[in-house]
Formats: C-alpha cells, sequence, structure tokens
C-alpha cells in the first residue's frame, strides 16, 4: 500500500519490509504529512506566482515560510513596495545601481520584481535562498567581514535588517557594513527596533525617518527606518533631534 502526496510528486513507498509489504504510516501521522505538504505548498511559492489585489495591477511577492528560530519577520508588502521603490530611486540619482541587502530577502525579491534587470546582491544567513543564484552570498553576522574580497567597498546602497535586537548584533552587522560601503559615498538604510536608535545613531550616524515599517505577522517591537541621508518628502521626512 502507498501513502500518496496529495502534490502530485512521487508516492512514498518504502520496500525495505521483510514480508516485501511497504510499511504503512498511521492514519494519524498520514493526516499530519498530508497538512504539512498543503502547508508548504502554500509556503514554498516562487517568485513568479502572485497574488493580484483588487484593484487589478498590484503583485504580491511571496516568499518563502517565515522560520522565526531565525528570526525572519518578512515585511509585509506596502513596506516592501516603499523601501524598493527608494533603493530604485537612488539607484537612478546616483547612476551606479549596485545594491546590496543585508538579511532582508523580502526586499530582494521585491526590487526584482519592480525591476528584473537591478543588479542586488542578497548576503543571507538562510540557505534556501541559494535558489537566487550568484546574487545570494552566505552571511553569518558572527563573522562580520567573512566575506568574498570582491565586496569590498563594492555598493553605493545598502539595506540592512539585523536579525536581533541587541549591542552586539548591531555592532557586528556595523563592521559588516563598513566591509561594503564606499566611504563618504554610500546611502544606508538600516531596518530596526526603536530601542535601537541610540546605538544606531552613535554607530552610523544614522536618523530614523517617519515611515514606520510593518512587517505580515504583528512584531511587539516598534520598528523605524533609519538612513546616513536626508531622503527629503519621502520616507515620511527625516526625524532630526533639536
Ligand atoms: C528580522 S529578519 C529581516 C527580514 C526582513 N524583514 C525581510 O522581510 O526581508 C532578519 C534576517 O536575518 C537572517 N538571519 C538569521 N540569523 C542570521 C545570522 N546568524 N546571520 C545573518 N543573518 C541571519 C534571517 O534569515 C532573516 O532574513
Amino acid at each position: 500500500m502507498e501513502a500518496v502526496r496529495d502534490d502530485g510528486a512521487q508516492p512514498l513507498t518504502h520496500h525495505g519490509g521483510d514480508d516485501g509489504d511497504p510499511p504503512m504510516l498511521s492514519s494519524q501521522a498520514l493526516e499530519a504529512l498530508k497538512e504539512f505538504l498543503s502547508e508548504q505548498k502554500r509556503a514554498l511559492v516562487a517568485d513568479d506566482d502572485t497574488t493580484v489585489d483588487g484593484g487589478g495591477s498590484q503583485e504580491e511577492v511571496a516568499l518563502v515560510a517565515e522560520d522565526w528560530r531565525l528570526s525572519q519577520f518578512w515585511y509585509d508588502r506596502e513596506t516592501a513596495e516603499t523601501i524598493a521603490r527608494e533603493v530604485l530611486t537612488l539607484c537612478e540619482s546616483t547612476g551606479s545601481p549596485s545594491v546590496v541587502c543585508v538579511a532582508c530577502p523580502t526586499l530582494y525579491a521585491y526590487l526584482k520584481k519592480i525591476d528584473p534587470n537591478v543588479s542586488v546582491q542578497l548576503l543571507e544567513y538562510d540557505k534556501r535562498f541559494e535558489q537566487y543564484g550568484s546574487e545570494f552570498t552566505f552571511y553569518d553576522y558572527n563573522q562580520p567581514e567573512e566575506l568574498p574580497s570582491s565586496l569590498k567597498h563594492a555598493y553605493r546602497i545598502i539595506v540592512a535588517d539585523p536579525p536581533y535586537l541587541s549591542k552586539e548584533c548591531l555592532e557586528k552587522v556595523t563592521q559588516t557594513i563598513s566591509f561594503l560601503m564606499q566611504p563618504g559615498k554610500s546611502y544606508l538604510l538600516l531596518l530596526t527596533g526603536e530601542v535601537q536608535k541610540d546605538r544606531a545613531a552613535e554607530l552610523l550616524g544614522l536618523h530614523p525617518c517617519g515611515f514606520r515599517p510593518q512587517h505580515s505577522s504583528k512584531l511587539g517591537n516598534e520598528f523605524l527606518l533609519f538612513t546616513n541621508y536626508d531622503p527629503g518628502m519621502r520616507l515620511g521626512g527625516w526625524e532630526q533631534e533639536q
């Protein structure tokens, strides 16, 4: 007897039993397996799988399922689109589309959706994003400069969303940012909790913007978007200390 996957893939069979009959799953195990597979099918949607809202043309990018053990909280669509459009505006104004996304895979996916030709490098710990091929670089913030030398001082636009809200994590991500940026020339956008406001100012000279990033799963911490440049009227303006 075969336990058949509901996704049309090969049946799960195991022909190792002494009597020649494959082992059977209990009905509860089979139900759990089916539920797991259909959840995976919903979550592991390729980038070209889109949902269309009532207005007609706007598309939502679907990513792999969040893994909370890796502190993964994906932006909601409005947030991802707002930051992606800001990055593309910076690309246009600098004439230099060298963009790196540090631990923000949703932004990478939206950038590619809006402008498939934009050249972006994604630095990420989660190897499921190897699906992005040569634009994926494995990154562990605990080894902040263990990166290919070709990335050193290579980026005019850097967006980072560190996995944790600790001092140690922001200090290490700051080391990575210094490795990636062109001193005095790079535009930096940091998304992190409000609790990091003073450290973001001390370590990187960043100020919060009026725009409030939101996530598809509701978070308890207030998130802010910090920049090292004045965005003018964009991103809800720049909140500078008086
Ligand atoms: C707070 S989430 C930011 C994701 C962002 N909101 C988005 O929607 O793309 C933090 C990211 O850090 C990654 N991460 C987890 N552990 C990490 C590590 N040790 N080093 C670097 N990145 C890590 C997670 O996979 C996740 O993409």
